[in-house]
C-alpha cells in the first residue's frame, strides 16, 4: 500500500533506563513492528528505540491499574504498542464509562478527556498533553449556546461531541460522527440547534430537508476543511470509477457530494477493509493520517491507498515520552477536573446521547 504520510515523530528527550532484558527489548521491537505493518517508515531499529517505553508503559499500567485509552488518530507507537481500547469518540466515551479500572489515561485532544471525566466522574482521568485541543471545541463558548438559546426560545440544541465540558451542559444532547444523523433525526419538534461543526451541520440540513429547519454554528475542524470537492474529482479522473471515496462527516459538502461512503474514523476503516475483502482495492481516504495508518496495519487484503492524509497538530501531540511521564506521576495539569454542577448537567447530556443512539 502507498500513501504519503508525514513524518513519524521521534521520541524526545530522554528515555530514562529501565531494566529490561535485550531478549525483551528485542522481542518487543518485533512485536511492534510486526503490529504496525509499515517496514519502511518503522523500521527494526526504530522499534527497538522505543520498545523500552512501551514495556515500561505496560509494566506501569499493570502495576497502577490504569486503563489507557487511545483514539485511532494517536500515531501507531501508541496504538499498537501501549493501548488497551482504541476507537472513534463514540465507542471510547463508552470504554471509558465502562471500564473497570479506576484510573483511565486518554491519550488523545482535551475533549475527549473531559467526556471520560464527565461518564465516570468518580474516576481519575489523566490527560498527557492538556496543550492538545481541537479547534471545533476551541471554537464555540457556553456563552455562545446561551446566546442562540435566548435567540431560538424552546429550540432543543444537539452538540457534536467535540466541545468543551461547559458546552455540553448548556445542551440537549451531545452526537458523534457516527450518529449524528440518527439522534438528530429521533429529536422532538420541528427545529433543531446544531452546534459548533458548520459541516456537519450543512450535512445535517440537507439529510433533515422537509423534516425539520436546523440552525448551525459557524465552527470547522481546520484539518477536514483542508479538503477539496475539486481535488477528489481530479483524483477520481486520474484513478478511475473504481475509485471508492471514503469522507469523514467534518469534510465540506463539496467533498461529501463526491464520496461512496461517509463515516466516523471506526467506520471508514471497517469499510476500507471490507473494500480490500471483496476486491476493490483502490481506496482514497478524505481524512486523518490516522485512519490510513490502521487501515494499513490492519487490513489483510492488498488495498492501493490514494490521496494525501492530513495530520491533526492536536492529536499528534501526545508522544509516548508524555504518556509514560504521565503515568509515572501527573502533574496536576494532567489530571481532568471539572466543577461538579457542570458534571452533572453534562452527564445528563451524555446519557441521552447514549440513550438516543441505540
Ligand atoms: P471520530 O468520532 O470519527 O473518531 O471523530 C473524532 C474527531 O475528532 C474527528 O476529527
Ligand atoms: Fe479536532 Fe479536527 Fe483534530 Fe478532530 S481532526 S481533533 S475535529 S482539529
Amino acid at each position: 500500500m502507498s500513501l504519503p504520510l508525514p513524518t513519524i515523530p521521534r521520541p524526545r528527550g530522554e528515555m530514562g533506563s529501565f531494566s529490561f532484558s535485550e531478549a525483551e527489548i528485542e522481542a518487543e521491537a518485533i512485536r511492534l513492528q510486526e503490529a504496525i505493518q509499515q517496514h519502511q517508515r518503522w523500521p527494526i531499529e526504530t522499534c527497538r528505540g522505543i520498545a523500552p517505553i512501551t514495556l515500561e508503559i505496560n509494566r506501569l499500567k499493570k502495576e497502577k491499574n490504569v486503563f489507557l485509552i487511545a483514539h485511532t488518530y494517536q500515531t501507531p507507537d501508541i496504538i499498537y504498542g501501549v493501548a488497551d481500547e482504541v476507537a472513534d469518540s463514540y465507542t471510547l466515551s463508552k470504554a471509558a464509562r465502562d471500564a473497570s479500572q479506576q484510573t483511565i489515561l486518554f491519550s488523545s485532544v482535551r475533549f475527549m478527556a473531559e467526556t471520560a471525566k464527565i461518564v465516570s466522574p468518580h474516576k481519575m482521568v489523566i490527560h498527557p498533553s492538556p496543550e492538545a485541543g481541537c479547534s471545533l471545541s476551541d471554537g464555540i463558548t457556553a456563552q455562545d449556546v446561551r446566546d442562540l438559546r435566548a435567540q431560538y426560545p424552546g429550540v432543543p440544541v444537539a452538540c457534536y461531541i467535540n466541545t468543551t465540558a461547559a458546552v455540553k451542559a448548556e445542551c440537549d444532547v451531545s452526537v458523534t460522527s457516527s450518529n449524528y444523523l440518527r439522534i438528530c433525526e429521533r429529536l422532538p419538534g420541528e427545529k433543531l440547534i446544531f452546534v459548533p461543526d458548520r459541516f456537519m451541520g450543512a450535512h445535517l440540513q440537507k439529510a433533515l430537508q422537509g423534516k425539520k429547519e436546523v440552525i448551525v454554528f459557524d465552527g470547522e475542524c481546520e484539518v477536514h476543511a483542508v479538503f477539496t470537492g475539486e481535488k477528489v474529482r481530479q483524483w477520481r479522473k486520474r484513478i478511475g470509477e473504481n475509485l471508492s471515496i471514503l469522507a469523514h462527516p467534518e469534510c465540506s459538502a463539496d467533498v461529501l457530494e463526491e464520496a461512496d461512503f461517509v463515516g466516523s474514523s471506526e467506520k471508514l476503516i471497517h469499510e476500507a477493509i471490507r473494500l480490500g475483502k471483496v476486491g476493490q482495492p483502490d481506496v482514497m481516504l478524505i481524512t486523518e493520517c490516522g485512519t490510513a495508518e490502521r487501515v494499513m496495519a490492519e487490513a489483510e487484503d492488498e488495498l492501493n491507498l490514494y490521496g494525501a492524509c492530513v495530520m491533526c497538530r492536536h492529536m499528534k501531540a501526545t508522544q509516548l515520552e508524555d504518556i509514560l511521564q504521565a503515568l509515572q506521576e501527573p502533574r496536576d495539569d494532567q489530571i481532568i477536573e471539572i466543577d461538579s454542577d457542570i458534571i452533572a448537567r453534562a452527564q445528563h447530556n451524555l446519557d441521552e446521547m447514549f440513550r438516543l443512539a441505540e
